[in-house]
């Protein structure tokens, strides 16, 4: 991606989040545009007494996240003078990192919990993909909620997650590290059991080297997971 491009997707995001107490307010900010709301989750309804009690003013928002993501790809610019990167849009499932790596630090998706292609679909379309494009990416988004009345949901989401593991770790150096967040879900949920299983099978490649649980602050903008309160922090290195 060129960097103009990047630029204009930070910005995308930090406006609706600078609207955003919570993922309604995100749907609001798209309704405010008069384009089709965007939303990360199907059960995420627009919230009329919360539009109705913020004064938008889209462009000077957006004159002021200028100003910031200019600031920002100086400091970065400065720390990472001599770097290089690349962003990919990939399939995790078959994407294979061309040299071996250091370090992976991911928060993979979590198993029926929000339909990430469609609430990021302008952004797509905002880099230049088409329609075809965003549909092929929602077949191939693993933990899609909208797939959360499929019987074989569950079976699906370890089948393709544990495809995109065994790429990751094919790849990792041999003191190479993982860091990962996953949601700890409450006892009664059956998710819980798909995460024990994931964390299973890491274990046969794997050495756990550290693990902590952290509260999911309600007031971030994962709000709408409100029946997420912990995730866990884990890091493991390469047996
Ligand atoms: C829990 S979010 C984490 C996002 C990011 N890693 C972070 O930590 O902020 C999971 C991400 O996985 C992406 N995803 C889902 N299926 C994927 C696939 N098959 N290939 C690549 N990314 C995928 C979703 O679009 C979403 O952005």
């Amino acid at each position: 991606m060129e960097y103009p491009a990047f630029a204009s997707l930070i910005m995308h995001g930090g406006i609706i989040t600078e609207y955003n107490d919570d993922v309604k307010g995100f749907l609001q900010f798209y309704k405010k545009l008069g384009m089709l709301p965007g939303h990360i989750a199907d059960n995420v309804l627009p919230d009329k007494n919360q539009i109705a009690s913020k004064n938008y003013n889209v462009l000077q928002s957006y004159v002021r996240k200028l100003a910031q993501v200019q600031d920002q790809a100086n400091r970065i610019l400065i720390i990472s003078s001599n770097a290089k990167y690349q962003i990919k849009v990939e399939d995790a499932q078959t994407y294979v990192p061309p040299v071996p790596v250091e370090i992976v630090v991911t928060s993979p998706p979590y198993p029926s919990m929000a339909d990430y292609v469609t609430s990021q679909r302008l952004d797509y379309y905002w880099m230049g993909y088409t329609t075809d494009d965003v549909n092929r990416f929602k077949k191939e988004e693993i933990g899609a909620r909208y797939l959360r009345h499929n019987s074989q949901k569950n079976d699906l989401y370890l089948k393709n997650i544990k495809l995109c593991f065994n790429n990751i770790i094919a790849q990792l150096k041999d003191d190479g590290l993982l860091v990962l967040v996953l949601p700890e879900y409450k006892d009664t949920d059956s998710r819980r059991k798909v995460i024990a299983e994931f964390y299973d099978f890491l274990s046969t490649l794997m050495d756990l080297q550290y693990t902590t649980p952290r509260n999911v602050d309600e007031n971030n903008r994962w709000a709408p997971f409100k029946s997420l309160k912990k995730e866990t922090l884990s890091i493991w290195s390469k047996r």
